[in-house]
């Protein structure tokens, strides 16, 4: 029986780190000002969500998505011991696409060198937060039925550019980085039913979708963007909306039932999971899932100390960083759960 499997994973960080101490007082270029910008400081943003630093790309003009995804992407085909010609397929996972169209997987697939007559499939995916449990899940039907053999699933966020540097932004602003993260999925051919990608389930309430957005643009209205270049600061539509509490409660309890599902339909138990990765973006969203969910604390792992919340990142970013780390082995098995914008989530069960 053909089964999917992740053949290899990768992940990037820029490496400017920005430390909580230093958020207040970046301007909207992101440059230290010795006045203070922005009325935060080092002891909320910790106890409120855990984060400690987060990295952030060069302001030169230089960095969009598809160039962290790209080096991300490098990392996991060396992993996995193919070249870039190999992949058949590219599923990119973005909410900071380089640009509105065409999608960003175009441009990562031409910055890997295998665009040209004989290039692969490219995909963009919209899930934020959920983005990579989603690629996974589409990775695993393309493989299992034949259609793709190497599938490249990248989750890239460049947040650092389009956050509202400035009181009335702090809420969202403090909370995301720069990152990204990428594995290649392939085919095995195997009678076990504990190999390789075991499970993914996914699910979205667009009931949900205005409680967190960035509209940039109104396609419904004529002119579609509305941007007073006199009056910056009254343009809310260039930056992300959010209404915290809702989606922390939303998070906590989607996360909650998609994990006891997970367990529930593979008749597995913590006993045979190494590790529980949840989507970082609060380390109390993710403290409160493994108290509801009763998983067993030393096997959760977290980066959003290291990293915030860097979107469809955080999954393939988390396990990488442990695995560098020397916690994560060859073989492991992850459960994953995951929420965001949308709402989206999902769980997910997988051998890294
Ligand atoms: O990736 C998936 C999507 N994102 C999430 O899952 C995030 C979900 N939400 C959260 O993580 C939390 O709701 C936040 C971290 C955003 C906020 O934490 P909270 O405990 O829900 O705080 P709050 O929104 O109730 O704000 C408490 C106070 C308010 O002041 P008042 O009204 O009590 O005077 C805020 O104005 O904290 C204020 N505040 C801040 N103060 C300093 C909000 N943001 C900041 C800030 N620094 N950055």
């Amino acid at each position: 029986m053909i089964r999917s499997t992740i053949l290899g994973l990768g992940s990037y960080v820029p490496e400017r780190i920005v430390k909580n101490e230093e958020i207040p007082f970046l301007d909207d270029q992101h440059v230290r000002q010795a006045v203070q910008q922005t009325e935060t400081s080092d002891e909320w943003i910790r106890a409120r969500s855990g984060i400690e630093e987060r990295r952030y790309v060069p302001n030169d003009g230089k960095w969009g998505s598809s160039d962290l995804g790209t080096i991300a992407a490098e990392r996991a085909i060396a992993d996995a011991g193919i070249t870039a010609k190999d992949i058949d397929c590219i599923i990119f996972a973005t909410l900071s696409p380089d640009i509105h169209f065409p999608g960003t997987a175009v441009f990562l697939q031409s910055k890997l060198g295998i665009d040209g007559e004989t290039g692969c499939a490219c995909y963009d995916i919209r899930q934020q937060c959920s983005g990579f449990l989603y690629g996974l899940q589409m990775a695993d039907a393309f493989v299992r039925t034949g259609m793709y053999k190497r599938v490249l699933i990248v989750g890239a966020e460049v947040h650092s550019h389009s956050l509202d540097y400035s009181t009335r932004g702090r809420d969202v602003m403090v909370l995301f980085g720069d990152g990204a993260g990428a594995v290649v999925v392939g085919p095995v051919e195997t009678d076990d039913p504990r190999a390789g990608v075991l499970y993914t389930s996914v699910q979205a309430d667009g009931s949900g979708a205005m409680d967190l957005y960035l509209k940039v643009f109104e396609i419904a209205k004529a002119p579609f963007v509305q941007y007073d270049w006199k009056n910056r600061d009254e343009n809310s539509i260039m930056y992300p909306q959010m209404n915290g509490k809702r989606v922390f409660l939303h998070a906590v309890r989607n996360m909650v039932v998609a994990t006891k599902k997970a367990l529930k339909e593979t008749g597995l138990t913590w006993a045979d999971i190494d590790w529980f990765v949840p989507h970082q973006a609060n380390l109390r969203i993710n403290e409160a899932v493994v108290q509801y969910a009763e998983i067993p604390p030393e096997k959760a792992l977290n980066t959003i100390m290291f990293y915030g919340n860097t979107t469809a990142a955080t999954v393939p970013l988390t396990i990488d960083h442990w695995r560098q780390a020397g916690k994560v082995k060859k073989g492991d098995l992850v459960l994953s759960a995951v929420f965001g914008a949308g709402y989206t989530w999902g769980a997910g069960i997988f051998r890294v």
